[in-house]
């Protein structure tokens, strides 16, 4: 007689499969993403990300208040400034647009984790990560002001700093002048993989940051790479960063699995703008379940090796989680 395995013994009723369940999706694991924009008075719905919102100063804590009501741990912030020059100084001053942010949610909410993104595409005219000269985005040039940026980002009350300019030595230089200020215990969570993806088209409509010339392939990584990869995720291993990251995280998971195998840290990926717009457009015309894709979709992300996922389906989620109970 031909024998088998009865795979099928550990799925016969549902309390029997949640007892062999792998992989747990909870709310300590989601980063929900927040957009302050100096240049509106309430709130602004995002067209390509429905139910994703741009906030003016006085209605972010409102915002802040139902994200800490569902219980979610942590915010990464990111701010569209009025205001937009060769260097990038909406970024990096001290009454800018996410440093008074930052001030106000802190003050309300001392326990929630406030995470920065330090980049400058939303605040350079010409919409790139760092410095342009010659149409040339300078590595070396950009460090600085990326560094500047991360320093007021933490002077105003971030807990965190997660750097996505993708220049080289980043984390060293942020480390650097986080140290120099005073800051040693302030963490680093790099955005080590960072694809050069279209998958980011709807952020950039949100937080107006689409590069005026050219593209993001100079500083960002080529999709079709995965030693690439590891070279930059040990980098900025070496350089001192705290949590490393993977994005954009659906078409990545081979990426996500690869470096959750070779280091250490907390491993972050990032659901990223196009890839919640694509479920949210395919659900909305009833073509898929969405509360299902997305829980599909998150276990994946964690099943892959993320402990942590930055995604704008936090809030539906940890509602879901509370639906459960
Ligand atoms: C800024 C930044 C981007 C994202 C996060 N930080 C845009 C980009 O690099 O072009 C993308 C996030 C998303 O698509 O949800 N550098
Ligand atoms: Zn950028």
């Amino acid at each position: 007689m031909v024998t088998f395995d009865r795979h099928r013994r550990l799925r016969t009723t549902a309390p029997i499969r949640d007892l062999v369940r792998e992989t747990h999706l909870v709310k300590a694991d989601l980063i929900m993403p927040v957009f302050v924009d100096a240049t509106i008075t309430g709130k602004e719905e995002i067209a390509s990300m429905p139910g994703i919102y741009r906030y003016s100063l006085t209605s972010v804590l409102d915002e802040i208040k139902e994200i800490v009501a569902l219980g979610i741990q942590s915010i990464i912030i990111f701010g569209i400034p009025d205001h937009k020059d060769d260097v990038g100084s909406g970024a990096w001053e001290e009454n800018g647009i996410v440093q008074q942010a930052i001030a106000q949610i802190k003050a309300a909410y001392p326990d929630l984790v406030v995470i920065a993104d330090t980049c400058l595409c939303e605040y350079t005219s010409t919409g790139h990560c760092g410095i342009v000269k010659d149409h040339q985005v300078l590595n070396d040039e950009s460090l600085i002001y990326n560094t500047k940026t991360a320093v007021s980002q933490v002077k105003a009350g971030a807990d965190m700093v997660a750097p996505s300019n993708a220049m080289d030595g980043f984390v060293a230089a942020i480390r650097e002048g986080l140290d120099k200020a005073g800051f040693q215990e302030t963490p680093i969570m790099a955005y080590s993989v960072k694809y050069a993806s279209s998958f980011y088209g709807p952020f950039r409509d949100a937080a107006d940051g689409a590069p005026q010339f050219g593209d993001r392939k100079g500083y960002q990584m080529d999709p079709a790479n995965r030693l690439e990869a590891l070279r930059e995720a040990a980098s900025d291993e070496k350089e001192g960063a705290d949590f490393v990251m993977v994005k954009p995280a659906m078409a990545f998971l081979d990426i996500v699995r690869d470096v959750r195998d070779r280091t250490n840290l907390p491993l972050v990926a990032y659901n990223v703008s196009g890839e919640y717009a694509m479920i949210k457009a395919a659900a909305h015309n009833g073509w898929i379940d969405e509360a299902q894709i997305v829980k599909e979709t998150l276990v994946g992300i964690k099943r892959a090796g993320a402990g942590l996922i930055i995604t704008y389906f936090a809030k539906d989620v940890a509602r879901r989680i509370d639906k459960q109970r």
